[in-house]
């Protein structure tokens, strides 16, 4: 329950409670000392009251005429609302107000049963020859003390309220001042997870969180040195790759070609000279010949896919589209449609080795493992970006995917440039999405040929 409040009411929540509990204290402090201290203060008038009645007792004891002078005594007392005197048979009970008006209103009932208004009043006898003629009343009128107290106390929650509202007000604002750089901090974060490290997170909000800004932005800038270095290193990997390809492909092209070639034109030769009669000589040559032939189409094959031969003399985009072409020539039953951006010929080192053999291995692995009848490829410069789609209606990838040698290869090439790649199943078709940094210069050389 705790851990999922905001941080905003785990600080008012316990606030409130406790300007609640000291409201409460209050009010009960008010219930247990009022009645006590109401007591004590009508205390002395009690006793005036008490000595009254004295007097007045032996005044009437002494007195020729004690009717007359208790009279005189009532009227002199005239409408003193304190002491007062009730003839026998009147009614003597003295009860507390119910109700109390002020200059304010009238005090709630609650507060005046909150404050439990001892029983302060009290009759004195008077008596004259020994018979009782008569009270003295003592009924102070509480209603003053009780607006006092009610006073006091409206001070007290009126004041009590005040501070808890600016309270509140007070942390709502620290909190706002603290949620918000904790919040740059979480985005910024992110934004490093998401690969950006460019960013820095704005060091503001208290020390604590500030200094726990300065370091993400130091985590960031160490985050980008090693991105750099990565990139760098795996431009190294694919550019060595690419020289080990070459190199290869010189070999193939250059040793084993003319060996074949040699093998080749000697058994045309050979077979041209067994006569007719060896049979079975002329068609171990005729098998010789079959293997040659294989090999030689098997050496081609392979030299196709070590080295993308044609970018520099032919440009990108044909060299794709003879890429495509080949690709046909394998699989004749595959509906194979295209759309290659005439300006990809503007691009080339690395970028377009890059291109090239993202489309060829994905349109050999669409020709080995999609089992599809379409295949389409999409190439094309799009604002500052190279977005490379090859796409089939094929099985699709396995639920576990597992990144082969193609697969991997590719990414790593992607990654050098700072590119993405994208493995996806879209609308029945399997697809492979390749987005790079296409480079101010192709960026350029594009928006000029429109
Ligand atoms: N177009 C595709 N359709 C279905 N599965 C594919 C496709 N492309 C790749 N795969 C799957 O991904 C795996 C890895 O491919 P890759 O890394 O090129 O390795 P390889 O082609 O050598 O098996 C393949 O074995 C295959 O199962
Ligand atoms: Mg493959």
């Amino acid at each position: 329950m705790w851990e999922s409040l905001s941080l905003r009411t785990r600080l008012l929540l316990p606030l409130g409670l406790m300007f609640g509990a000291a409201l409460l204290l209050g009010a009960f402090s008010l219930q247990i000392f009022a009645p006590t201290q109401l007591l004590e203060e009508t205390e002395p008038a009690a006793r005036a009251a008490r000595s009254v009645a004295a007097a007045l007792n032996g005044a009437l004891q002494t007195s020729a005429n004690p009717h007359a002078t208790l009279d005189a005594f009532v009227q002199s007392l005239g409408t003193s609302e304190a002491i007062g005197f009730r003839r026998a048979g009147a009614e003597t009970d003295v009860h507390p107000p119910t109700e109390v008006r002020t200059p304010l209103g009238r005090v709630p009932h609650w507060f005046v049963h909150l404050v439990e208004i001892p029983e302060v009043g009290a009759t004195y006898p008077v008596t004259i020859e020994g018979m009782r003629v008569g009270n003295i009343v003592f009924a102070p009128d509480m209603s003053a003390d009780i607006y006092e107290k009610w006073v006091g106390f409206l001070a007290i929650a009126s004041s009590g309220i005040a501070l808890m509202l600016l309270t509140g007000i007070i942390a709502h604002f620290v909190v706002r001042s603290a949620l918000g750089p904790l919040q740059n901090l979480g985005d910024g974060l992110t934004r490093m997870r998401m690969g950006d490290y460019e960013h820095l997170i704005p060091a503001t909000g208290p020390p604590e969180i500030r200094k726990s800004s300065l370091e993400a932005n130091e985590l960031a800038h160490t985050l980008r040195r090693l991105s750099q270095d990565n990139r760098s290193l795996l431009r190294r990997i694919v550019s060595l790759q690419d020289d080990e390809r070459r190199d290869m492909a010189r070999e193939l092209h250059d040793e084993l070609g003319p060996l074949l070639f040699g093998i080749r034109a000697n058994t045309v030769a050979l077979l041209e000279a067994i006569p007719p009669d060896k049979a079975e000589l002329g068609s171990a040559a005729e098998g010789i010949l079959q293997s040659v032939e294989t090999l030689q189409q098997a050496n081609r094959r392979i030299l196709d896919r070590l080295r993308p031969l044609y970018i520099q003399e032919l440009g990108l985009e044909r060299s794709i589209q003879t890429l495509l072409q080949n690709a046909k020539a394998q699989a004749r039953d595959l509906a194979l449609t295209s759309e290659i951006d005439a300006r990809l010929n503007a691009i080339d080192g690395l970028l377009s080795q890059t291109v090239y053999r993202v489309i060829q291995e994905a349109v050999t692995n669409v020709l080995r493992h999609a089992r599809a009848d379409s295949l389409h490829v999409r190439a094309a410069i799009e604002d500052r970006e190279l977005v490379v789609e090859i796409s089939d209606n094929g099985i699709g990838f396995p639920a576990d995917p597992r990144l082969g040698r193609g697969l991997t290869g590719m990414l790593e090439r992607v990654r050098a440039l700072s590119g993405t790649l994208l493995l996806l199943r879209e609308d029945g078709r399997t697809c492979v999405r390749c987005r790079l940094p296409a480079g101010d210069s192709v960026a350029a050389a594009a928006t000029t040929e429109t």
